[in-house]
Order: C-alpha cells, then sequence, then structure tokens
C-alpha cells in the first residue's frame, strides 16, 4: 500500500488584482503548506474511495471527489490502472486551506511513482491544473509563488518549521461566490524580498467580501489577533479558515487553548509551515 500525505495549504498573502473574461481571476498569491493535512492510501485493486476521518461525513458523493477525478485523469492520460483510494478527511471542506485540492495533488503523487512516471511530468501538471486553480501548488507542494488562476508557480524559500494555528469557525463557503464579491480594486502587487517579509507586507484581499458572506471570520480574526506572539494574522485563501503565525510554540498553545475554551466547537489545528 502506497501512503501519500495531503498537507492543508494556507495563502500568506492573495491579492487579486484583475477580473479576466473566463470567469476567474488574475491574482498573486504567496502558497506555504503546513505540516498536517489529509492522508490517502493506495491499494491495488478496482477504482474506488472510500472516506474516513472526522470530516468525512461532509463530503459528498465520490463521483465528485478531486480524488476519484485526478485518479479518472490519470488513468486516462497514462492507460494505467487507478486503484482503491481511501482518503482520511482531516481538514474541513470548503474552508480555504485546499483540502480538496491536496487530496487530488496527492492521488497524483500516489499513483504516478508506482508507475514510474516522473513527479515532473508535464502531463500530471496539466491534470492537476485542469483539476482546479489551487491543485498545481498542491502537487509542487512547496511554498511558491502564484500567478495567473494561481498555477503559475515560482518556488520561494519556505519558514519550515515555523509554528502555526489554524482556526475555522465551522461555516463553510465557496469560492465562486467570495471572488465574484470582490469589489474590483486592484490594490497591487505583492512585493519582492523574503517570505515573511512579503507576506507581512501583503494582504488577503479576498478577506472583506469573504466575511460580508460568512461574519463568523471576523471573529476568527479577532480571537487570533488577542493571543500573545503572532507574528501574522488572515484569512487563508477565500476563507472561512484563518491562521496566526508565531515564533514560539507555546504562543500557539496558548491562543489554540483560549480559542478552544471561547469556542469550543470551533475547529483549531496546532501545526507547523512545512
Ligand atoms: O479553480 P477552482 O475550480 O478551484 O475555482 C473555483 C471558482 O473560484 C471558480 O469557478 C471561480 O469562480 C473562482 N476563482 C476565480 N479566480 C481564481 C480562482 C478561482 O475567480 N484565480
Amino acid at each position: 500500500m502506497i501512503v501519500e500525505q495531503a498537507p492543508a495549504k494556507i495563502n500568506l498573502a492573495l491579492h487579486v488584482r484583475s477580473r479576466r473574461d473566463d470567469g476567474y481571476h488574475e491574482i498573486e498569491t504567496l502558497f506555504a503548506f503546513v505540516q498536517d493535512g489529509d492522508e490517502l492510501r493506495l491499494a491495488d485493486g478496482p477504482p474506488s474511495l472510500a472516506i474516513e476521518g472526522p470530516f468525512a461525513g461532509v463530503l459528498t458523493g465520490e463521483g465528485d471527489n478531486l480524488v476519484t477525478r485526478a485518479a479518472s485523469a490519470y488513468a486516462a492520460a497514462f492507460a494505467k490502472p487507478a486503484g482503491a483510494f481511501t482518503l482520511v478527511k482531516r481538514l474541513p471542506v470548503a474552508s480555504g486551506i485546499g483540502g480538496g485540492s491536496a487530496d487530488g495533488a496527492a492521488a497524483l503523487r500516489a499513483l504516478a511513482p508506482r508507475d514510474g512516471v516522473s513527479l515532473d511530468d508535464p502531463r500530471l501538471f496539466a491534470i492537476a491544473d485542469s483539476l482546479g486553480s489551487d491543485v498545481p501548488a498542491c502537487l509542487l507542494g512547496r511554498s511558491a509563488l502564484g500567478r495567473g488562476r494561481g498555477e503559475q508557480l515560482e518556488p520561494v524559500d519556505g519558514l519550515t518549521g515555523m509554528p502555526v494555528l489554524l482556526v475555522n469557525p465551522g461555516v463553510a463557503v465557496s469560492t465562486g461566490p467570495v471572488f465574484a464579491a470582490w469589489d474590483g480594486r486592484d490594490r497591487g502587487p505583492i512585493g519582492e524580498g523574503a517570505l515573511l517579509g512579503r507576506a507581512l507586507l501583503g494582504r488577503n484581499d479576498l478577506e472583506a467580501p469573504a466575511r460580508s458572506i460568512a461574519p463568523a471570520i471576523g471573529e476568527a480574526l479577532a480571537l487570533l489577533l488577542d493571543g500573545d506572539g503572532t507574528r501574522l494574522v488572515r484569512m487563508s485563501g477565500s476563507g472561512a479558515t484563518c491562521f496566526a503565525l508565531y515564533d514560539q510554540p507555546e504562543d500557539r498553545a496558548a491562543a489554540a487553548r483560549a480559542i478552544r475554551t471561547v469556542r469550543p466547537g470551533w475547529w483549531c489545528l496546532e501545526s507547523a509551515l512545512a
């Protein structure tokens, strides 16, 4: 059996630059990955997908799952069998941390080495690109600047080991409506330099539209900002997950304790950047 991790992604910054004619938006974003996420297992057998884990019940049918879509596209492109997948769903769904995208990318990362296909094979990238704007970044799986829809990737030096706390207020947010509620104002590009500095000078332009759809995001950000020792507090992707970066794991732990006390029903993940 092959076991592949599907780490959560966060957007350290996400600048929306313009609306395109094809229904997408030109963005500039700083992708980073955390050390925890979903897990995907691949065994020999007829194509199938079993889902377990804390968020298994939230997912809709096997057919729409990005694991199934990635496996079907892979099987068609490489004329190889897919296999029997088990997804351990630990990340909240529709939450701005790329759970589904990470799962689809993990399926490709599981299948390709099994068949001797290089992870650099452009056909894998093409499949990832066809599955969604965040899937190429998840296939790359390391810190990167993303342009275009997010699929034009330039790797950047990461912040490996930096403590991070992820908080989701339990509201599923669809990406399309959040982009559609963007006010159309270009607030400028992401700057140059080292990753943390670029992130600190950046912003998430989807935060205001997402908050108008899911006001609990404002409360999540306020609770994170209340904690000591934060280096950066921001919403990820189109929300509703928000995150904080810390220098000290003790500050992350104290913030997690405080948030779990006030909001015991919220999802809270203590992790570190990959
Ligand atoms: O690419 P993906 O299927 O994940 O995108 C979901 C939706 O989010 C798109 O249909 C589009 O409405 C919006 N989107 C966008 N601009 C992007 C990425 C996504 O408008 N760069």
